[in-house]
This record gives structure tokens, sequence and C-alpha cells, in this order.
């Protein structure tokens, strides 16, 4: 059997010092995470810190970034470019609901964010709002959230999420994984990786608070 995957997105929330306290606790709760590839996904601004106490603690948690440039390394004042990420992370999240909503992120500018973290050897964990939403190429990792879901309290049922997620599968035949992301708590979290074509979740709220997130790792 596969690693599931529980992927944690930060968004921007997080100084320094909270980032240290949620690792801290973490790394206290010594929780068994067999089975389990757990993605944290803070800030740019806390990549490097994460990337030092998850390699300094030897945490069994990887690190991603949540978001990556549509150029490579040059002159584009204040982008990050898939080089750049590539020293601290193995995943990047790309395609967020709210990335293509508050920043009109096209499908043409998202296909060249996916290739070069491809080209960079970080994996793109591809965000979907439905089973139409266009995939690119070189894709293995999708996390599909619908739009209703996202920080509202209001998951869609494990049982629309499966349909879906079936149907993404069957119409993408390189994509091996796919998530489902849209309040995911401890308490419905099972429901959904319990689901033969559901591979994990990304998190987002519930991620923030060290012990909530672990009272869904142990609900897993
Ligand atoms: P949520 O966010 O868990 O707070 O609903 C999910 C996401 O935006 O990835």
């Amino acid at each position: 059997m596969r690693d599931i995957l529980i992927v944690a997105n930060w968004k921007a929330n997080k100084t320094k010092d909270e980032a240290w306290d949620w690792f801290e606790k973490f790394e206290k709760a010594k929780i068994d995470t067999t089975g389990k590839e757990i993605i944290i996904c803070p800030p740019y601004t806390l990549l490097a810190k994460a990337n030092y106490l998850v390699s300094e603690n030897n945490l069994k948690l990887k690190i991603g970034a949540q978001d990556v440039s549509e150029f490579e390394t040059g002159a584009y004042t204040g982008e990050i470019s898939a080089s750049q990420i590539k020293e601290f992370v193995q995943y990047v999240i790309i395609g967020h609901s709210e990335r293509r909503e508050y920043f009109h992120e096209s499908d043409e500018a998202l296909s060249k964010k996916v290739s070069n973290a491809i080209s960079a050897n970080v994996l793109p964990i591809f965000c979907v709002q439905s089973e139409n939403t266009k995939i690119p190429i070189g894709v293995k990792i999708v996390a599909y959230e619908p739009i209703a879901a996202i920080g509202t309290g209001n998951s869609e049922t494990p049982v629309d999420a499966e349909k879906i997620a079936k149907t993404i599968k069957d119409k993408n035949k390189e994509v091996a994984y796919v998530l489902y992301g849209g309040s995911v708590t401890d308490q419905n979290v099972k429901d959904f990786i319990n689901m033969p074509n559901i591979s994990g979740v990304l998190i987002g709220g519930a991620s923030l608070d060290s012990p909530e997130f672990i009272k869904i790792l142990q609900a897993c």
C-alpha cells in the first residue's frame, strides 16, 4: 500500500516564533507517522526555518511551498523561482483557488509553473476545483478542492468527492494521487481517506494549530 499524503497549507499565516512553537509541539507529541507522507507548506518566509527545524529535530515531515513563479530565475521583481524553492522543498502547491481568484492565474501561467517545478525536481500538487479543471502535463498529484468547501466548515461529502476523484483519474491517466481539500477535520478525515480513489487530504485552517493537526493525523 502506498503512503497517504497529508498536506498542510498554512497560507499567509505564522511568524518565525509561531512556526517554532508549532514544530516544537509536533516534535514533543512524538506521533507515529508510519504510512503517511506529511507535507507542511509554510509561506516563503518560513521555508528556510521549517527546513532547518525538520532536519535538526529529525522530524518525519516534508516541506512544500505554496506557489512558485511562472518565470525562471532572472529579472522578475518579487518572484520566487523553482530553482530557488528547490533548496528547501520537495513539493509545491500550484493552482490553489485563492491564487486563481485573487491573483488571476491563468491555465497558461499554471502550466508554466508546473513545468518549472518539474524541471527543478519539485513535485507539483496541482489544485483543481472540479473534474473539468485543466490539468497540465506531468502532474501526478492533484488536490480536488471544491470552492464552497474551503474555509467554510462545509466539507463535500466523501461519496461526492470520491466520484470526482475517480473521474479525474479516468480522464487524466498520469494522475496517480487525488487528494481532497476543504474543511477537513479530525472528525471527517477518515471518511475521505477510506475512499478508494482518494489518496490523502489537503488541510488549511485545521493545520495551523499543532495539536489540532496532530489529532487529524491520529484519526487517519
Ligand atoms: P480549509 O482550506 O481546510 O481551511 O478549508 C483548504 C485549502 O484551502 O486548501
